[in-house]
């Protein structure tokens, strides 16, 4: 893992952005895989402003997103899609018909999770991955756990994503339970994994992520058994290391 320790969230996004579109420069293509979050808003922010700007070129580019709640509609303010939409797909030219965001209205959930996983596939696997890391160095909705779903599957959020999230919703009985996520074996599908964390509420994750042992305790470690990935967060997430 390579790991980059910078001063705060703005050069950290820029850090992220740089990656990316050297990605999307050199194959106008690219799969990208996106995640939703505080975390990666500054990146998206820069990416909007480089097609905007500078000319980075998203006609091309294919998305596909790791989680959505679930149920939610697509239309929800708090969906992931709607997040997408804010933040990222109409701050650039890219197709929405080539932005893939697991679908919080699937009726038949396996059926569901199946597709996107064989979506993946068949878009050739991911160019470039940005995750964040939960509190509870979760990535995607892979919670801590004895055990991890490999591939794209519906999961119960645990309590302390709950409250975490429900900063975002009126009250924390509004957060829904559920959610539909890539798999850990699904995100090692991408052959560049850019994972961020920003602020000292990440240093614990961080430090578990980093310096404890390998354990689906902490989802986030494993990401120690993939040969590209670039770890870029700030001083303070990087504290207890
Ligand atoms: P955050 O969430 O970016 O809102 O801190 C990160 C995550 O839970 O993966």
């Amino acid at each position: 893992m390579q790991i980059h320790v910078v001063e705060n969230y703005e050069k950290m996004s820029e850090l992220a952005a740089n990656y990316f579109a050297e990605v999307i420069s050199e194959k106008p293509n690219c799969v990208i895989g996106l995640a939703t979050g505080s975390t990666p808003v500054g990146m998206y922010s820069l990416l909007g402003k480089k097609c905007t700007e500078e000319g980075l070129d998203f006609s091309e580019v294919r998305s596909v997103n790791l989680d959505e709640y679930y149920p939610i509609s697509p239309e929800n303010e708090q969906s992931y899609r709607y997040f997408m939409n804010k933040n990222l797909f109409d701050k650039t030219n890219i197709d929405k018909a080539n932005t893939n965001v697991p679908d919080g209205t699937a009726k038949d959930v396996d059926a569901f999770c199946r597709e996107y996983e064989a979506k993946i596939d068949a878009m050739g696997g991911i160019d470039i991955q940005i995750l964040g890391i939960g509190r509870n160095g979760h990535i995607g909705f892979n919670e801590p756990d004895s055990y991890l779903v490999p591939f794209t599957h519906l999961t119960a959020l645990t309590e302390s994503t709950i409250e975490a999230n429900s900063r975002f919703f009126e009250s924390e009985a509004d957060v829904p339970k559920h959610a539909l996520t890539m798999g850990i074996q699904s995100v090692f599908k991408a052959r560049r994994i850019v994972i961020l964390a920003s602020g000292a509420d990440k240093a614990e994750a961080v430090r578990d992520m980093l310096k404890g042992n390998i354990s689906t305790a902490c989802p986030a470690s494993l990401l120690c058994l993939h040969p590209d990935v670039i770890f870029i967060c700030d001083k303070d997430a990087y504290s207890l290391v």
